[in-house]
């Protein structure tokens, strides 16, 4: 039998699977028992109530989708008092992600999460920051820590932050938020993206730009993962293009303790579980006593690591 078990700082779960955020909803409880999973993540939610982005919010594209949901929030009061209680059912942790527009806005949020039931918080930073220049605040290290640094003093609760792939500098960001005291990193967010009708000459998100997920976005995030994890002490949940057990494996060797899926589940409403139970199966396979032995695992120690701006 493999030890399933993985240690996100102090919070041990079960086994290394849990959803990306906004592609997790209470309906999947039908389907399958939520206990099965390393953690639940919920989808984005902010202080106060908002709107989604125009319609058409998500179309596919080879080998993957672009959405454009925007963050649709019916708020963090509606958060605790309807959508907590349901959580609150299942052993699996809970985990909330968070957004908001400025550093204190989201200093405020996080505080107001720190109530029984809620085992971690998900930072969201790939969203605009207002007071500054408008970018989000993961794609600059000076914005990451400014905002990592406010909520660290507004809550004792583990603060994951989610990074976004749109930076030109993940490792920097990355070193941000570890400094400014993240317990854990989410790498990442969707990669900014568009596609265009080639018959109507219409943009097919409503929103013009999207997010790209599935996976197409593997490689790139495999290698990003890659490059976080060797520059922080913190550990990194993988996240981008994850169906089987044999993506979860990649995303582990490159150095993520746990790994999230998204989009694989539209595909397949349980395919966190064939990734589950597929790991198990390729621990045993391969004679590991503990799953955790596959965290930076990759054999690179021969190869010119050091060179990271790979010339082709
Ligand atoms: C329809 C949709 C909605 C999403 N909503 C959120 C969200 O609310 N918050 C967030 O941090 N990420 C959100 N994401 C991004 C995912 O959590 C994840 O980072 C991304 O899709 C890459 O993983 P995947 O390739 O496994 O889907 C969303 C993605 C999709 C496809």
């Amino acid at each position: 039998m493999t030890d399933m078990r993985v240690a996100i700082g102090d919070l041990v779960l079960q086994n290394p699977v849990m959803p990306a955020s906004g592609t997790f909803a209470d309906g999947l409880s039908q389907l399958f028992s939520f206990d099965r999973l390393g953690a639940l993540v919920t989808k984005t939610i902010t202080a106060e109530l908002r709107g989604g982005n125009p319609t058409p919010r998500v179309c596919e594209v080879g080998q993957g989708m672009l959405n454009s949901i925007g963050i649709p929030s019916q708020g963090i009061d509606h958060f605790l008092d309807h959508t907590l209680p349901f959580y609150r059912q299942f052993s699996a942790p809970l985990v909330v992600s968070v957004s908001a527009p400025t550093a204190e806005a989201f200093a405020a949020a996080v505080a107001r999460l720190d109530v029984a039931g809620i085992a971690a918080i998900e930072a969201n930073i790939s969203c605009p920051n207002i007071e500054e220049d408008g970018h989000a605040f993961a794609m600059h290290a000076r914005s990451t820590a400014r905002v990592v640094e406010a909520m660290r003093r507004a809550t004792r609760l583990p603060l994951w932050v989610k990074l976004t792939p749109n930076t030109g500098d993940v490792a920097a960001v990355a070193r941000a938020a570890d400094g400014a005291g993240a317990d854990a990193l989410v790498v990442a967010n969707t990669i900014l993206a568009m596609s265009i009708d080639t018959e109507t000459f219409r943009p097919r998100l409503g929103n013009i730009m999207g997010g790209l997920s599935g996976p197409a976005v593997k490689p790139v995030i495999v290698r990003m993962t890659y490059q976080c994890a060797k520059t922080v002490r913190i550990p990194v949940i993988g996240c981008g293009g994850i169906a089987t057990a044999e993506d979860a494996v990649e995303y582990m060797l490159a150095g993520a303790t746990a790994v999230q899926v998204g989009t694989a589940t539209f595909v397949k409403p349980t395919a966190m579980l064939t990734v589950i139970d597929g790991l198990a199966a390729f621990c045993r396979r391969k004679g590991l006593a503990r799953v955790a032995s596959l965290t930076g695992a990759v054999r690179d120690h021969d190869l010119a690591v050091e060179t990271l701006e790979v010339v082709s």
